[in-house]
């Protein structure tokens, strides 16, 4: 049985994750902002070390897998979002590759959303900030925007950027040639906290409720972490880099032409 870290294991689909893992004889090592083994705020540069150094010690040093689902979304204000959603997951999935490297066959699964293609006008300089690293700017750029937009586009574009770095990442000697898998898992709407923050605020709530999904069937947590566990297992080992949908046809209704798509060389 293997030791997995999973962020953001105290509510919504990490939780579930949690919960599948335990069930099937794993240990499961939670980083949240409480009810978990390791409290640490990803949002901050010292929450983020900490989470890393506490991980890494409860787990001796080896890891079997990572899952980092911690997040917000709005109406949460922008800043907060890039800080957690961009800046904790790169910082956690970093800090713990020696760690799942030590393992030799190990696999991670960061939590994307089909918010990174299908949230329109994400500003390129954004993307930029959040890509190389440059925290303070994102925050700046995120605060220039309409406020009314400010979370929203810090939360497309913490997914779009996180999703980039993964399947940068996920190919490079450190992740692949130590053994590690690390994919992307991009849900649509599924019920959880977070999603129903959203949906009862004055400005968001009707954005969502016009958000087009053909399948309309909202699922719960535990939908999504069956799709995480499969994602952790030996069969999903040819999986590398990859970004799996599970969001009801939205991206394949709105960006249906845009992948995949030929090129020249
Ligand atoms: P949730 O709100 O139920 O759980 C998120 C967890 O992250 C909470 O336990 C929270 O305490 C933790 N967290 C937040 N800020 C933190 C911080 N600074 N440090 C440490 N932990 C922190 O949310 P849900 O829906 O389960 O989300 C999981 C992931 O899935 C998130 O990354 C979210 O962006 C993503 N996602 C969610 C969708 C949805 O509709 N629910 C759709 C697409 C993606």
């Amino acid at each position: 049985m293997g030791t997995y870290a999973i962020s953001g294991s105290a509510s919504g689909m990490g939780a579930a994750t949690r919960q599948r893992l335990e069930a099937a004889g794993h240990r499961v090592v939670g980083i949240d902002l409480r009810d978990a083994e390791v409290i640490a705020d990803l949002g901050t540069a010292e929450g983020r070390a900490g989470a890393v150094a506490a991980v890494i010690d409860a787990a001796g040093g080896v890891l079997d897998g990572a899952v980092s689902a911690a997040g917000l979304g709005p109406p949460v204000a922008g800043d907060l979002i890039a800080r957690v959603n961009f800046f904790g997951s790169r910082a956690l999935l970093e800090g713990l590759r020696p760690a799942l490297a030590a393992s030799g066959a190990a696999q991670a699964v960061q939590f994307g959303s089909n918010s990174s293609t299908t949230t329109p006008n994400l500003p390129d300089d954004l993307i930029a900030a959040y890509l190389e690293g440059r925290e303070e700017d994102a925050v700046a750029i995120i605060g220039s925007a309409e406020p009314v937009f400010a979370p929203a586009i810090a939360y497309g574009g913490s997914k779009l950027a996180i999703t980039r770095w993964c399947r940068r990442a996920a190919v490079t000697e450190p992740w692949v040639g130590e053994g590690i898998r690390l994919n992307v898992i991009a849900p649509g709407p599924v019920d959880t906290p977070l999603l129903r923050a959203g949906q009862v605020h004055e400005v968001y709530g009707p954005l969502m409720e016009a958000f087009p999904v053909p399948v309309t069937e909202t699922p719960g947590a535990d939908t999504l972490a069956a799709w995480v566990e499969f994602l952790l297992s030996p069969a999903a080992r040819f999986a590398c880099g990859s970004v799996i949908y599970v969001d009801g046809g939205t991206d394949a209704l709105m960006r249906s032409d845009d992948w995949p798509r030929t090129f020249t060389m």
